[in-house]
């Protein structure tokens, strides 16, 4: 039986970033022309005036300062409040299907591979660019890859997911290389009315190669145990789906965009979180002690905060849970990976960490990896 490693990761960041000020300044004014234009229902009692958001509560109740996204003018655009990105051709490559493939020739040239030596490709994300045919297939055929191609979909979780399906795919033998992508287009499934939620995510994409131990490049990660598991929960949803399509702009369906009851989540999800790594530690004999990083999902600072100090036993220093959620706000399944992407140059032989994700169903996966030269 191979051993499965991570031989490499592709990080593919969008030219345009959003800052909180911008993000607050375009909402603000979308209040106040929503306000203007329903005044006389607001005055009569019909409708509630919408409320202001604000940069202070924003970074104080995530850790958010900036997102990048794909079209900053529709996200910004009052008279819109959601990205335009053109439908292509179908004789184009698909705009999720082309940021993945950006991440994962990273990817491939970091493990010094080429995409003919892929065996399999898995698009693991939130959200697919159609029902089919699958992202995948078009990524395998943009990095001329043969073997065999599949989307899946675990929400927030889509990675770690990925990353075990992979290694699962190599433990049994099926194939050697697994290219694993994230890409996360997350402003299209984002309510930018909403003042909730409006400054939660952002979009990238990245990429993991998964490979047997003896064709892997040296410089790899040996992957000392996964697990996963999901609990089905509501407070993370998203009824958009091909029975009920809905308003293609997005604008005033908000049960068919992201919501949730992010107070519940919070509360639930940590236990849920720190109580997994915790029995995961616990099988695979390591101690806290053990561990130099976690590489968390970036949801929210508070709940990475909480889950790291449960975990650690202290509060975990920047340098033992690195955070990129002020840059990149929540980036759904792939946040973990940026992390890990952006924080694990220093790891020597022998360091461990852990990659952990968490989001709606609720799933939770864990990852943990050892630096092996
Ligand atoms: N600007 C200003 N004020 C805002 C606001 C905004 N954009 N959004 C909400 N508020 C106000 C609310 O109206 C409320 O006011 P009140 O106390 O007068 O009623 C107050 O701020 C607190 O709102 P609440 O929704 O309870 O905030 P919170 O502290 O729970 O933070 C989240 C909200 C979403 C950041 C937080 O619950 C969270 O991160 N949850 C985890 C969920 C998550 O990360 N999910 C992603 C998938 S894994």
């Amino acid at each position: 039986m191979s051993r499965p490693v991570i031989s490499a990761t592709g990080l593919f960041t969008p030219p345009n970033a959003i800052s909180n000020a911008e993000l607050v300044q375009s909402f603000n004014s979308w209040v106040d022309k929503y306000n203007a234009e329903n005044a006389g229902d607001i005055a009569a009692g019909v409708k509630q005036p919408k409320a202001h958001s604000s940069v202070e509560f924003i970074e104080k109740a995530s850790g958010i300062k900036a997102r990048y996204v794909v079209d900053k003018e529709g996200v910004l655009d009052i008279n819109r409040m959601t990205p335009n990105i053109a439908e292509r051709p179908n004789d184009q490559i698909s705009v999720l299907a082309e940021i993945a493939v950006n991440a994962a020739k990273q990817a491939l040239e970091r493990a010094g591979k080429d995409g003919s030596q892929v065996d399999a490709v898995i698009c693991a994300a939130s959200n697919m660019q159609r029902a089919y045919p699958a992202m995948a297939i078009e990524v395998q055929q943009a990095i001329g890859s043969q073997g065999f191609a599949f989307d899946m979909n675990v929400a927030c979780s889509s990675a770690t997911f990925g990353i075990q399906t992979g290694a699962d795919f190599v433990r049994a033998g099926h194939a050697k290389t697994v290219l694993m992508v994230n890409p996360e287009i997350c402003s299209g499934h984002l309510n930018f009315t909403d003042r909730d939620s409006h400054f939660i995510f952002g979009d990238v994409a990245t990429a993991v190669l998964i490979e047997a131990e003896e064709v892997a490049q040296k410089d790899h990660w040996n992957i000392l145990g996964t697990h996963l598991k999901t609990q089905f929960s509501n407070n993370i949803r998203n009824n958009f789906g091909f029975l009920n399509r809905g308003d293609p702009s997005g604008v005033g369906k908000t049960d068919k965009l992201f919501v949730q009851e992010g107070r519940k989540v919070f509360k639930e999800v940590v236990p849920m979180v720190a109580g997994m790594i915790q029995s995961e530690m616990d099988r695979l004999g390591l101690k806290a002690t053990d561990l130099k990083r976690l590489w968390l999902h970036q949801a929210n600072t508070g709940m990475n905060r909480l889950i790291a100090e449960r975990v650690l036993g202290h509060e975990a220093t920047e340098d033992e849970s690195p955070t990129v959620l002020d840059t990149y706000a929540n980036t759904s399944s792939a946040g973990s990976i940026i992390a890990f992407h952006k924080h694990s140059g220093d790891f020597k032989a022998g360091d461990k960490g852990l990659i952990c994700s968490f989001g709606a169903g609720y799933s939770a996966g864990t990852v943990f990896v050892e630096k092996a030269h």
